[in-house]
């Protein structure tokens, strides 16, 4: 019954797609749980580098199924054209199961979500603007759209009267747009029911099925878990829940079954959009990080905020997700640093704190503490084993280890497929 969670151990693209490829063609189900098409990984097979937003990575390995469950907030315009895109490319998608229990994010929720960033001004979220939050929101004030909405034409319709009664009136009368109709984003959500109909499933009984007959099922997340709606860095978060435990919700699969929770952490901290970020570098080192990273994001192409090592968010991802391994990534970015910074702890209001603090002005208060440790100048690309790494490289990933809670069982050293360090295997 090996059942994996992969997810963010701080706030999002610390390089998941490099996880998925570790664990190759051994996984038969590859899910997503929460999120939609904000996320954004690059996943490379052979020559071909494929970016994906909303599909889960398995998509591209033809023994896999992947699964988009029940957490997922699915725009079906985008589904399309990544699976457009794909076939185009000779890959079979055939084989993708969608929750009918998924909501379906509509076109006024991209509308909403675009409008509301507008109007909060300098206090915006820095959304992906794809009505990620807004369709979330319907979900949970109990007038969401489901995938299996499509297949009533009565209900469906009373469902959007309900969605929009609410937000025509915001729309016309506080954001100074125009109204939109009911029977336009009716027809047009129709026009999405054929095509989506043979990846229609029960996909909680799928899931629960295959894991009875021990087969493999990788439970991947997207974001991380400082953008997690419960668990980040509120309100500078996402609308859903990341972490591990959103697994469980977001696929319909309990928590006695997952054997193994994996967080994905980078040599270094990056994120994008607005919020509190501790180590964040304003200078000559935050630019090299960012070039030499290659840190602009899949998504949006913003370019992400750049700062050093957080053992603080690392030992609250060991806590919040029960981590049972980290995935180190990115190592091979801070080769050439003769001195690299770790932060190991805050100063708060002139008292050294040791981990995250509960109270969000205090987390905006935060002044890393650091402990400098020696850096390495020989190239660790070609490296396959720990013992393979500069001694300084292995004490920076030991000392990482030591204050994070959890085993470094993976590092990564470079962008190819075959650039990863496997210390513990994941299965
Ligand atoms: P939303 O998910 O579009 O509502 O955006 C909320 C916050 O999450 C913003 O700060 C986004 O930049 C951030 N975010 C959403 N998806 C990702 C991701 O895949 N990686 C990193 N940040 C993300």
């Amino acid at each position: 019954m090996p059942a994996l969670v992969l997810l963010g151990a701080q706030w999002g693209d610390e390089g998941k797609g490099k996880a998925t490829d570790l664990l190759g063609g051994s996984v038969d189900y590859v899910v997503r749980y929460q999120g939609g098409n904000n996320a954004g990984h690059t996943v490379v097979v052979g020559d071909q580098k494929y970016a994906l937003h909303l599909l889960p990575s398995g998509i591209l390995s033809p023994e896999c199924t992947p699964v988009i469950g029940n957490g997922v907030v699915v725009d079906p315009s985008v589904l399309f054209s990544e699976l457009n895109g794909l076939n185009e490319r000779g890959v079979d998608t055939s084989k993708l199961l969608i929750s009918g229990n998924a909501h379906i994010i509509t076109p006024y929720n991209v509308t909403v979500d675009k409008v509301t960033e507008r109007f909060l001004g300098k206090r915006k979220i820095g959304t992906t603007g794809r009505g990620i939050g807004p369709t979330y929101a319907d979900k949970i004030n109990r007038v969401g759209i489901r995938i299996q909405d499509l297949y009533d034409e009565s209900i469906l319709t009373q469902k959007v009267e309900a969605a929009l009664d609410g937000k025509n009136q915001l729309l016309t009368k506080v954001f100074n747009r125009r109204a939109i109709e009911v029977g336009k984003v009716v027809e047009e959500l129709l026009s999405y029911a054929d095509r989506l109909k043979p990846y229609v499933a029960d996909t909680v009984l799928v899931l629960n099925r295959a894991l009875e007959d021990d087969k493999v099922v990788l439970f991947e997340g997207g974001q991380g878990t400082l953008l997690d709606i419960d668990h980040g860095t509120y309100p500078f978060v996402t609308s859903s829940n990341p972490t591990a435990g959103g697994a469980c919700t977001g696929a319909g699969v309990g928590p006695t079954k997952i054997s193994r929770v994996i967080g994905i952490l980078k040599a270094y901290t990056t994120r994008v959009g607005s919020g509190p970020f501790p180590t964040e570098l304003f200078d000559e080192d935050g630019e090299a990080l960012r070039r030499i990273g290659g840190e602009r994001g899949v998504t949006t192409g913003r370019d992400r905020r750049c700062g050093w090592f957080d053992a603080v968010i690392a030992r609250y991802a060991t806590r919040v997700n029960g981590l049972t391994d980290f995935f180190l990534t990115k190592l091979d970015v801070l080769t050439g640093w003769e001195q690299i910074p770790v932060c190991v702890a805050y100063e708060i209001d002139g008292k050294r704190v040791e981990e995250l603090p509960y109270s969000q002005s205090d987390f905006h208060h935060a002044k890393p503490v650091y402990e400098t440790l020696p850096g390495w100048s020989e190239d660790i690309t070609s490296a396959k084993s720990f013992s393979d790494l500069p001694k300084n490289a292995q004490n920076y990933v030991k000392a990482l280890e030591e204050m994070s809670g959890a085993p470094i069982s993976a590092i990564g050293v470079g962008p190819g497929r075959d650039e990863t360090i496997e210390i513990n295997s994941f299965l």
